[in-house]
């Protein structure tokens, strides 16, 4: 079978970690014998195309990702270009126009990466975080220059939208996803002792499909405190979902517990499948290290893992992420998590691990 992959390096280490991930798909094709390969199209989409066409992606860019099975992503921003004309000029563009409204970020620590946590039984911990990823603080309702209070000064306004249906296909989701896994667990994240509109809905939607789901078990957290619960009661966690900002800020967290943004993954994914899903790293363009070779590969790698599994190549996917830890496991390490090999030799040892599994 023959898988069209539409691919966006973006900026910064985006370039540089997308082109180790091909390095990757290409040899899993290779030694297939045929069983499926990957055609890509590349999209100079980011920064640099802005700073020539004065938009972030061409006028039919979202329209033109449909007709990919998957789009990999690498990162966006840089300098030069403010950072919200980035982000929602790309990829809030695409994840919002193709309604990839879930965004799936697992939290797991590699064996031989040296972790900010000091829980015994770290090497097993692992949870999986879901945030909405189409609405809620990213609503992109609002607007600048109001004089609210005649004072002659300034007031924006940034709203947030909370749907019942947005809500509750998340957290039906959350649910479901739970159901995959050992211990079945979702737990609630919002504010909605602060936020008492869009969050109370979310708290009823909560409760109300929680009682379709007997079998899981649940609970709900202010983000405040579950912030201090991510550092404290790791083993408490299994299936969280929160809002599109509450998830974003957690994962962060998650990855920095685990030894680096580096190697944290993630998926955008339209669940229904009317639309391709887009895979790419939590972490950003990373400016400041950008095109000096050193960048960790591993997040960018690990979510084409999630790519093959969501194109149907479990196995494949399996052994990737198995290769992934065994390279960690060996001492294979960027700077970020305290080696010193470069991207190139991070993605060389997957490799060759993967051969092994
Ligand atoms: P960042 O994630 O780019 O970097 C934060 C820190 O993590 C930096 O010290 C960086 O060197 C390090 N880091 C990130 N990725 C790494 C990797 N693969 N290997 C080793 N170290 C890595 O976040 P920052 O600095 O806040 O933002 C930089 C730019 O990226 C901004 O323009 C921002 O808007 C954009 N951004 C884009 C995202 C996306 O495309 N999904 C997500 C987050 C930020
Ligand atoms: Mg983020």
């Amino acid at each position: 079978k023959k898988f069209k992959i539409a691919v966006i390096p973006g900026d910064g280490v985006g370039k540089e970690v997308v082109a180790e991930g091909i390095k990757v798909l290409d040899h899993l094709a290779q030694e297939s014998n045929g069983k499926f390969e990957f055609e890509y199209d590349h999209y100079p989409w980011g920064c640099e195309y802005y700073l020539e066409h004065g938009k972030m992606i061409s006028d039919d860019g979202v329209e033109k990702m449909r007709d990919y099975d998957a789009i990999y992503f690498g990162a966006v921003g840089f300098p030069g270009v403010p950072d919200h004309v980035s982000l929602w000029g790309l990829r809030l563009a695409i994840c919002q126009g193709l309604d990839q409204w879930a965004n799936i970020r697992p939290v797991e620590f590699l064996p031989g990466v040296p972790r900010r946590i000091t829980h015994p039984d770290a090497d097993n911990l692992n949870w999986i975080l879901i945030r909405e990823n189409s609405e809620g603080e990213y609503s992109g309702i609002g607007g600048r220059n109001f004089d609210g209070r005649g004072e002659g000064k300034e007031v924006a306004v940034q709203t947030s939208l909370f749907t019942e249906k947005g809500c509750e296909r998340i957290i039906r989701f959350a649910f479901e996803t739970a159901r995959t896994r050992k211990r079945k667990k979702v737990t609630s994240v919002t504010k909605s002792n602060a936020q008492q509109y869009g969050m109370v809905l979310w708290d009823e939607v909560f409760e109300r499909v929680s009682r379709e789901y007997p079998d899981v078990e649940t609970d709900q957290w202010l983000v405040d405190a579950m912030a201090a619960q991510f550092v404290m009661h790791p083993e408490e966690l299994e299936v969280v979902v929160a809002s599109n900002l509450f998830a974003d800020i957690l994962s962060d967290l998650g990855s920095a517990l685990s030894g680096s943004l580096g190697i944290a993954s993630s998926a955008n994914l339209n669940p229904e499948g009317r639309t391709p899903s887009m895979f790419e790293s939590v972490h950003g363009s990373a400016p400041d290290i950008a095109g000096k070779g050193i960048a960790n590969p591993i997040g960018t790698i690990d979510s084409a893992s999630l790519m093959l599994d969501h194109l149907g190549l479990e196995e494949e996917a399996k052994a990737l992420h198995e290769a992934i830890r065994a390279t960690t496991g060996k001492g294979i390490l960027t700077r970020d998590i305290g080696g010193n090999y470069d991207t190139e030799d991070v993605t060389g040892a997957i490799i060759e691990n993967l051969s092994v599994v």
